[in-house]
C-alpha cells in the first residue's frame, strides 16, 4: 500500500536528476494517477515492495559512459513491471540490455521532428500523423536497440529516438514527453500509464483527502495532536486536513509576535476558531517580541532574534495543551526531496513555522509531504478555507521585522501596515495579485526633505517591492502599470503620517534578495 492508500496505483519516478523528475511526476498527476519519486539507488526488491503499476526513469545531466555515472539495479527489467525511460532513462535501459550508446559528438538540443516508425507504437497511438515536434536534451544516443526491442521513432540525430519491447512492457523515448515543448507529450504520457501499465485516472484531490483523512486517523489514534499556525498556506491547509481526520483532538497555537500586516491575525482567528471550528490558542506575544527586539539592527541578530524567541513562546504554550503527543507540519515534497542534498551557501537564517527545536518530543504529522505547492492550494480550496489563505503571497516567518531597516518599534510597523495595506489594495484593484509573486511595502529607517502644503518635511520613505518569479529563487520587478505606481505613491503619502516620499524598488534577484533584510 502507498502512503496514499492507493494500491498498485502509484508509479515510481525514479530521480536521475531533480529537475526532470519533479516534472515527470506533475505530469502523471496531472494524468490523475499518483506518483512519487524515488532515488535511483532504489532496489528490484524495494520497488517490489512497493507493489507498483510503473516505474519512469527520469533524464539527467550524465553520460552512462562516465564512471559513477548514477545506475539502476539491473534486476529492476525482471520485476515485470512496465517501465518508461526518458533520455538518460532511456539510454540506462539500452545499455543494461545488450543495445549500444554512442558518443557520436552530435548532441541534439531543443526542438526536432520525431518520426514514428511503428505505426503499431503505443506511445504514439494518440498522434494524429506520424511526424510531431518533440524537445531533446542529449549528449549520448543510442545507436543500437538491445534484442527484441523494435525502434518506434527517429529523429534526424537520433536513429533510435524512441524504441519498445511490447511483450516486456518496456519503453524508451530519447527525447522529453513531460515538456510542453513536445507536442503531444502528455499524450505519450497517458499511453504509458493508461495503456502499458493499466492505471486508471482516479487520483484527484478529493480521492486524496479521503486516503490522507484514514492515513492520519490510523497515525494518531485518540491522541492529542498539535499545530503551529502562521496563517501561511502551508501551515493552514495541513491543520484544516488534519482536522477534518481527528476534529476537536486537534489544537493550533498562533503564535502572534505583532509583526503580521494588517488585519492578519483577525484574519487567521476569524477563519480558524469562528469558520473551521478548530480550537485555536491565540498567543499575543507582541510586548515580548517588541522588547526583545529594542535596539537589535543588524538583520540576522534580528532574525536569530524573533526565531528563539518563537519556540519559546511555542513551547510555553504546547506545554499547556496536555498530553499533545504529535505536532502537525506543513512539509511539502519539494522540501522532502531537496532536503539532505540542499548545499546552499547561506544567505540568510530562514526561520517559519518549521524551524522548531529538534529536540521537541512530539512525532511529526505531515499529510502534505507528497504534494507540490499547487496541489496544496487545490486542495485548500477542496478543504473550505478561503481564498485569502489558500492564495496568501509567501510571508516570511520574522514578518515585518525584515521589512524595517533599522531598530522595529510598534510605531514602525503601525506605518509600515498602513503602508503595506495600501500596497495589497491597489495590486488586488488593478487585479494583479496573482500575476505578481510577491508585493510588498519597506520602511526605510533614513529620512529626506520634501514639501507639503507649504511646509518643509522631513520623513521617511517606503520602498515599494514587487516581484514576479516561479519558485523565489529567482525573480524581477514587476513592471507595474505607470499609473498604478503613480496611485501608491500619491496614497501613501496623503494616507500615511510620517511618509514623504515612495521608492520602486528595481533590483532582480540575484543581485537582491526578494526581502530586504
Ligand atoms: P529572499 O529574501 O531570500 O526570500 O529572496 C525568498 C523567499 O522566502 C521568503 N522568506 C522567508 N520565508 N521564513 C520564511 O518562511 C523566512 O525567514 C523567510 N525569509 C524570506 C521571502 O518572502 C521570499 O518569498
Amino acid at each position: 500500500m502507498s502512503p496514499t492508500g492507493q494500491a498498485s496505483q502509484v508509479v515510481l519516478v525514479v530521480d536521475f536528476g531533480a529537475q526532470y523528475a519533479q516534472l515527470i511526476a506533475r505530469r502523471v498527476r496531472e494524468a490523475h494517477v499518483y506518483s512519487e519519486i524515488v532515488p535511483h539507488t532504489i532496489t528490484a526488491a524495494e520497488i517490489a515492495a512497493r507493489d507498483c503499476a510503473g516505474v519512469i526513469l527520469s533524464g539527467g545531466p550524465a553520460s552512462v559512459h562516465t564512471d559513477g555515472a548514477p545506475g539502476l539495479d539491473p534486476a529492476v527489467f525482471d520485476l515485470e513491471v512496465p517501465v518508461l525511460g526518458i533520455c538518460y532513462g532511456a539510454q540506462l535501459i539500452a545499455s543494461a540490455l545488450g543495445g549500444e550508446v554512442a558518443h557520436t559528438g552530435r548532441g541534439e538540443y531543443g526542438r526536432t521532428t520525431l518520426s514514428v516508425t511503428d505505426p503499431d507504437a503505443t506511445l504514439f497511438s494518440a498522434l494524429s500523423g506520424d511526424t510531431t515536434g518533440v524537445w531533446m536534451s542529449h549528449f549520448d544516443s543510442i545507436a543500437a536497440a538491445p534484442p527484441g526491442f523494435t525502434v518506434t521513432g527517429s529523429s534526424p540525430d537520433a536513429p533510435v529516438a524512441a524504441m519498445a519491447h511490447t511483450e516486456r512492457r518496456i519503453h524508451a523515448v530519447q527525447f522529453h514527453p513531460e515538456v510542453l515543448h513536445t507536442e503531444g507529450g502528455q499524450a505519450m504520457l497517458e499511453a504509458f500509464l493508461y495503456d502499458v501499465c493499466g492505471c486508471e485516472p482516479t487520483w484527484t484531490m478529493h480521492s486524496f483527502v479521503d486516503t490522507q483523512i484514514e492515513a492520519v486517523r490510523a497515525q494518531v489514534g485518540d491522541a492529542r495532536v498539535i499545530c503551529a499556525l502562521s496563517g501561511g498556506v502551508d501551515s493552514s491547509v495541513a491543520a484544516a486536513l488534519v482536522h477534518a481526520a481527528v476534529g476537536p483532538q486537534l489544537t493550533c497555537v498562533f503564535v502572534d509576535h505583532g509583526l503580521l500586516r494588517a488585519g492578519e491575525a483577525e484574519q487567521v482567528v476569524g477563519t480558524f476558531r469562528r469558520h473551521q471550528h478548530i480550537e485555536l490558542v491565540h498567543v499575543r506575544a507582541a510586548d515580548r517580541y517588541f522588547e526583545r527586539l529594542a535596539g537589535v539592527t543588524d538583520p540576522e541578530e534580528k532574525r536569530k532574534t524573533i526565531g528563539e524567541l518563537f519556540i519559546r513562546t511555542f513551547e510555553d504554550a504546547a506545554g499547556g495543551v496536555e498530553d499533545a503527543r504529535f505536532l502537525v507540519q506543513g512539509t511539502l515534497y519539494p522540501d522532502v526531496i531537496e532536503s539532505g542534498t540542499k548545499d546552499a551557501a547561506k544567505i540568510k537564517s530562514h526561520h517559519n513555522v518549521g524551524g522548531l527545536p529538534e529536540d521537541m518530543d512530539f512525532e511529526l504529522v505531515e499529510p502534505l509531504r507528497n504534494l507540490f505547492k499547487d496541489e496544496v492550494r487545490t486542495l485548500g480550496t477542496e478543504l473550505g478555507l478561503p481564498d485569502e489563505i489558500v492564495w496568501r503571497q509567501p510571508f516570511p516567518g520574522p514578518g515585518l521585522a525584515v521589512r524595517i531597516i533599522g531598530e522595529v518599534t510598534p510605531e514602525k510597523v503601525a506605518t509600515l501596515q498602513a503602508a503595506d495595506a495600501i500596497v495589497r489594495e491597489e495590486i488586488v484593484a488593478a487585479g494583479l495579485e496573482r500575476e505578481v509573486w510577491q508585493y510588498f511595502a519597506v520602511l526605510a529607517d533614513i529620512r529626506s526633505v520634501g514639501v507639503m502644503g507649504d511646509e518643509r518635511t522631513y520623513g521617511h520613505p517606503i520602498i515599494i517591492r514587487a516581484v514576479t518569479s516561479e519558485d523565489a529563487m529567482t525573480a524581477d520587478w514587476a513592471r507595474l502599470p505607470d499609473d498604478l505606481l503613480a496611485r501608491l505613491s500619491n496614497r501613501i503619502i496623503n494616507e500615511v503620517p510620517g511618509i514623504n516620499r515612495v521608492a520602486y524598488d528595481i533590483t532582480s534577484k540575484p543581485p537582491g534578495t526578494i526581502e530586504w533584510e
